[in-house]
């Protein structure tokens, strides 16, 4: 596969993108318009930075973050979860990973452990936080891999019907051992 990660102006290509995060995570089109919205102003943050993996120029995966802020929505969400399990200095010096999709054709093949090493890897901050539904996934088991470890579990977004699980590592990430 001619797979290629690189700097994604997401802005400018923020419908490709949610196209994938449509058919990797299953949303609506009401869904689309508005995570539109919301990406456009996450891409307005400080340090906001986005990577895309493409095949032969088409866009097949992307991952974007930030820098954490105590003051962004998602945080103010996940801190009192973070605080019961005294784990909320997490939220401190922190590279968010706000987004990670790969385009169900294209799934299992590296791309996603290579998009979010890649873009952790360009972090100045020592340590990552994210969020994923707090399920056996193939995205939890990809995070645990790479040495995120879980902060909480069963955090509860508004208008989200699933439970959440707010995981961090330090970075960098951990790589694979050959053989393993
Ligand atoms: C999570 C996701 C981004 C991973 O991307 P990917 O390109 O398929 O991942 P990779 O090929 O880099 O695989 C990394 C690891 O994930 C796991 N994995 C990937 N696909 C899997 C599957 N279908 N079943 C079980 N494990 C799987 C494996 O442990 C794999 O490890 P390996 O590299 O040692 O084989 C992708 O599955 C996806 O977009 N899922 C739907 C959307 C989603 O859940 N996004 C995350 C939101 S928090």
């Amino acid at each position: 596969m001619d797979l290629v990660i690189g700097p994604l102006d997401l802005s400018a290509h923020v419908d490709e993108a949610l196209a994938v995060q449509a058919a990797a995570f299953g949303l609506g089109p009401d869904e689309v318009a508005v995570r539109r919205q919301i990406v456009l102003r996450h891409m307005t943050h400080p340090g906001a930075r986005a990577l895309g993996a493409t095949v032969r120029g088409r866009l097949v995966g992307f991952v974007y973050g930030m820098p954490n802020d105590r003051t962004h929505w998602w945080s103010t969400v996940v801190e009192p979860y973070l605080r019961a399990q005294g784990t909320d200095a997490w939220l401190d010096d922190s590279f968010v990973i706000t987004e990670l999709h790969v385009h169900p054709s294209h799934q299992n093949r590296g791309a996603g452990r290579s998009l979010i090493t890649t873009i952790t890897d360009a972090a100045t901050e020592p340590r990552s936080i994210l969020s994923a539904i707090d399920t056996e996934s193939p995205a939890r088991g990809l995070y645990r891999s790479l040495g995120y470890q879980d902060l909480a579990r069963r955090v509860l977004f508004p208008s989200a019907p699933k439970p959440y699980a707010v995981m961090g590592a330090t970075l960098p990430l951990l790589r694979r051992t050959p053989g393993q």
